[in-house]
């Protein structure tokens, strides 16, 4: 592999420039991150001490193995939704490192309205199980949540993806052997009930946890029969009575201390081979990728060299550098792991998407992880390019990328629009992990193209009845909402807070990111080639 000869002036003032704009954009992130995981009301934390129970993340630091790394997932996850203090939609949740064993934590907050779960709380959820499914990862829930926030019930219970699914996806990860573990640290109400019930081990803290189908409140409006939590679902009535609890707990800290205990139980992961190689970082800094990357989505530059500060020696060997130029192909190395890179370089043409096609395939089936970088506006349209089969040779490359079976990791460095977002290995196409760059716009279109089409067809609708086209101030009046919106629905914040990906990522920690996402992905077997390919229109 060669070590790919970067040709960015960093003293010049293109690069100066883009460097403060990213750096800005960074530093913006980091605020609204540390607003998502510190905003909390007096006084919940004055009930949560009361209660003498640790605040979530106090609980995760006990849980995780000192000095070792958590991959969180949708920090920001209903963002500037509900009463724009639902942080993280209620939910911490990630992948860390428990007894040496990586694995999948949701954890409820129940210093946000008292950890009740909002639409984008299951969804939160869903995404967690999804992970630990695809990834065969064990699952810790350590929950504390008054169960469905009522006054959203119904965009939370009744529909497929909906609060049932929590625990018919519970019974399927029990059927794959998934390993399910349960800290009742607080109320587990109603539907929530069936997290400890449906979990192999439940370890349950004595005084504050209580598991009960219709709490104290419920059940004062039922029957006026007048009970305590702990009466109803405490550690005593479930470790001794019902059965429904395995481990008794004294506190909080008791309870991490048994469930660290109870993976270290666990019979060992046999991870996936992949003939790893002994790390080392790039030899240009990754932090240089602020000056690389341009202002505006419509500035060209070269992909490669991302890609020079994101992997391995910033070593690359390149597929076809000959062919289809407006896709970078290749070979490289992130902290040590193999992996195979597509990065946009320009629109997809039909030889872009052919190559793309045939380099999926090698990739398949000698089981190198994919990754894919986007930055892409859409396919090439036009007369030409349409005769040209763009269409036929775009469905090649989007059937490639949604059959491959290896693990797939999407990072969208740029533009995310249209069939582009599709053969970039977009949400839809099951990425193990996709994430966002803050400078990143997603949506059908870009909004400037948005209301241009609108125009065009406005503008035709009064030719046919014969009239003249549209006058400026009308024209006005419809572009700028579209853009308007297009800005505001297709920014990176509006991705993550609706949970399009699994956040968003300062760009010079992207390596690190992608090194723990490809290590958690290893502990499911490679690939499942059921059914192989479906059929490529030639
Ligand atoms: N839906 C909507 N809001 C709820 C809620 C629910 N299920 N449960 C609690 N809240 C809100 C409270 O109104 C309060 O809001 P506020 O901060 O704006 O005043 C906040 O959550 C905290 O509740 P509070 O009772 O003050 O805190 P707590 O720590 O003493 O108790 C619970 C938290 C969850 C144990 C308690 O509120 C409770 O028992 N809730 C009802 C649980 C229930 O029966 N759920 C059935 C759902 S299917």
């Amino acid at each position: 592999m060669e070590v790919i000869e970067t040709k960015v002036d960093v003293s010049s003032d293109s690069f100066r420039e883009n460097y403060v704009h990213m750096e800005a954009l960074v530093d913006e992130l980091k605020k609204e991150l540390e607003i998502a995981r510190n905003e909390r009301s007096d006084r919940a934390l004055a009930r949560l001490s009361e209660q003498n129970k640790l605040p979530v993340r106090k609980r995760l630091e006990l849980l995780l193995d000192p000095n070792t790394p958590f991959l969180e997932i949708a920090p920001l996850a209903a963002r500037s939704m509900y009463d724009k203090k639902i942080h993280g939609a209620g939910i911490v949740a990630g992948i860390g490192v428990v007894s040496g064993r990586e694995v999948v934590i949701h954890a409820n907050d129940p210093t946000i309205k008292g950890g009740t779960i909002y639409p984008m709380g299951v969804k939160k959820g869903l995404r967690m199980q999804t992970i630990a499914m695809e990834n065969r990862l064990p699952i810790i829930n350590l929950v504390d949540s008054g169960g469905a926030f009522l006054p959203l019930q119904s965009e939370i219970f009744p529909d497929v993806d909906d609060g049932g699914r929590i625990f018919y996806n519970q019974a399927i990860i029990s059927k794959m052997g998934i390993p399910q573990i349960c800290g009742v640290m607080g109320l587990c109400t109603a539907g929530a009930a069936y997290i400890p019930a449906m979990s192999d081990e439940v370890v349950h803290v004595q005084g504050t946890g209580a598991i009960f189908l219709g709490g104290p409140p419920l059940v004062r409006a039922a029957t006026g029969e007048e009970v305590t939590a702990d009466e109803l679902g405490g550690a005593e009535v479930h470790c001794r009575e019902s059965g429904v609890s395995d481990y008794l707990a004294e506190d909080d800290a008791h309870c991490i201390e048994i469930i660290r205990q109870i993976v270290k139980n666990l019979p060992p992961a046999r991870k996936t081979d992949i003939g790893r190689r002994e790390p080392k970082p790039p030899i240009y800094d990754p932090k240089e990728i602020y000056g690389i990357v341009p202002k505006s989505l419509n500035i060209p530059y070269d992909v490669r060299e991302v890609i020079a500060r994101m992997v391995d020696g910033s070593e690359f060997l390149e597929f076809k550098s000959l062919y289809g130029p407006t896709l970078v192909c290749g070979w490289a190395y992130i902290h040590g792991y193999p992996v195979g890179i597509l990065a946009n370089n320009g629109v997809l043409f039909s030889d872009s998407s052919l190559k793309a096609t045939q380099f999926i395939q090698i990739c398949d089936k000698r089981g190198i992880p994919l990754l894919f970088l986007q930055n892409i506006s859409g396919y090439m349209v036009g007369k030409d390019y349409e005769r040209g089969g763009i269409t036929k040779d775009g469905h090649k490359m989007v059937n490639a990328v949604a059959t491959a079976t290896v693990p797939k990791f999407t990072v969208i460095i740029g533009a995310s629009f249209g069939a582009g977002n599709y053969g970039m290995c977009g949400r839809a196409y099951s990425p193990r992990f996709l994430w966002m760059w803050p400078n990143a716009q997603i949506g059908v279109m870009g909004g400037e193209q948005a209301a241009d089409v609108m125009i065009t067809v406005k503008n035709d609708q009064l030719a046919r009845e014969g009239k003249p086209p549209l006058p400026e101030e009308l024209v006005r009046q419809i572009r700028e909402p579209i853009i308007a919106s297009a800005l505001r629905e297709g920014n990176a914040y509006y991705s993550t807070a609706n949970l399009w990906d699994d956040g968003i990522l300062d760009p010079a920690k992207t390596r690190d990111v992608l090194g723990l996402a490809i290590s958690a992905a290893l502990n499911a077997p490679l690939r499942d080639d059921t059914y192989g390919y479906g059929t490529f229109r030639m």
